[in-house]
C-alpha cells in the first residue's frame, strides 16, 4: 500500500488479483438456495501465499453479518489456537466449505457443498497451500470424499490430489463445549495438532515455498 497524492493505492500480487476475481463471482452467486437467505457472502481471508489453509464448515450469524470467516466465539477460539504456536490469522488463509450461512446454522447439505466447491477448489488452486487443515467432520468428510469420524482422523495426514495434504482437526465450536485440557481431551489434542501444523510451516519455510 502507498500514497499517491491524496489516494491510497494498494498493490495486489497476481494471486491476490485472481482471488479478488473469484470473490467477485462469489458475491453475486445464486448457485444454491443459501443465496436467498444470506446477508453477506463469506469468501475467506488471509495470506494469498499461505502454506496452510484452514477450511471450516459454513458461516454462522456473526460471519453472515460481517462477511468475514470465523469471527464469532468459535473464531476467537481458532485465533487463540493459532496464537498458541505464534501464528497470526493474517499468516494463514481461512475459508469455509460453503460461502453462505445455512439458515439456523444447520449443516450444509451435499448439494450446497457441491455447488460451492468450485470456489473453494479455485481458492486452493491459487493459494497452493502445502497443508489444508479441515476443521470438523463436515469439511473433512467432504474433502476426503468419504464419511469420517473426526475423532478417528484428527491429527493424521492424508494425501490429497497429488502433492497436497489434508490434516483434520477438531472444529473450534466443538472445543467450546469441552473445557478440560487434560491429556486425551479434545483441547489437549488440538494443542498437539496445531503444533504439527506449525512444524509443517517451519519445514516448508526452510525449503522455500514455491508458487
Ligand atoms: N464455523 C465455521 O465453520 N465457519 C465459520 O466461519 C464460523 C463458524
Amino acid at each position: 500500500m502507498f500514497l499517491k497524492g491524496e489516494t491510497v493505492v494498494t498493490v495486489l500480487s497476481k494471486k491476490e488479483r485472481v482471488l479478488s476475481e473469484i470473490r467477485d463471482h462469489v458475491e453475486v452467486c445464486t448457485r444454491c438456495q443459501l443465496s436467498a437467505t444470506r446477508n453477506n457472502t463469506v469468501f475467506g481471508e488471509g495470506n494469498a501465499d499461505a502454506v496452510v489453509m484452514f477450511v471450516g464448515e459454513a458461516p454462522g450469524e456473526d460471519e453472515d453479518t460481517t462477511g468475514r470467516p470465523f469471527v464469532g466465539r468459535a473464531g476467537k477460539l481458532l485465533t487463540t489456537v493459532l496464537h498458541s504456536v505464534g501464528l497470526k490469522r493474517e499468516e494463514v488463509f481461512i475459508a469455509n466449505t460453503v460461502k453462505c450461512r445455512p439458515p439456523g446454522n444447520r449443516i450444509p447439505n451435499e448439494e450446497e457443498m457441491q455447488c460451492c466447491f468450485p470456489y473453494l477448489e479455485a481458492q486452493i488452486a491459487v493459494i497452493n497451500p502445502t497443508l489444508v487443515v479441515t476443521l470438523g467432520g463436515v469439511s473433512t468428510s467432504f474433502l476426503l470424499g468419504e464419511k469420517t469420524s473426526i475423532s478417528r482422523v484428527r491429527g493424521k495426514m492424508f494425501e490429497w490430489r497429488g502433492g497436497k495434504k489434508i490434516f483434520p482437526m477438531y472444529h473450534p465450536s466443538y472445543l467450546l463445549r469441552y473445557h478440560s485440557q487434560k491429556p486425551g481431551s479434545p483441547r489437549y489434542q488440538t494443542w498437539k495438532d496445531i503444533q504439527e501444523v506449525k512444524k509443517t510451516i517451519e519445514l516448508v519455510g526452510l525449503a522455500g515455498h514455491g508458487s
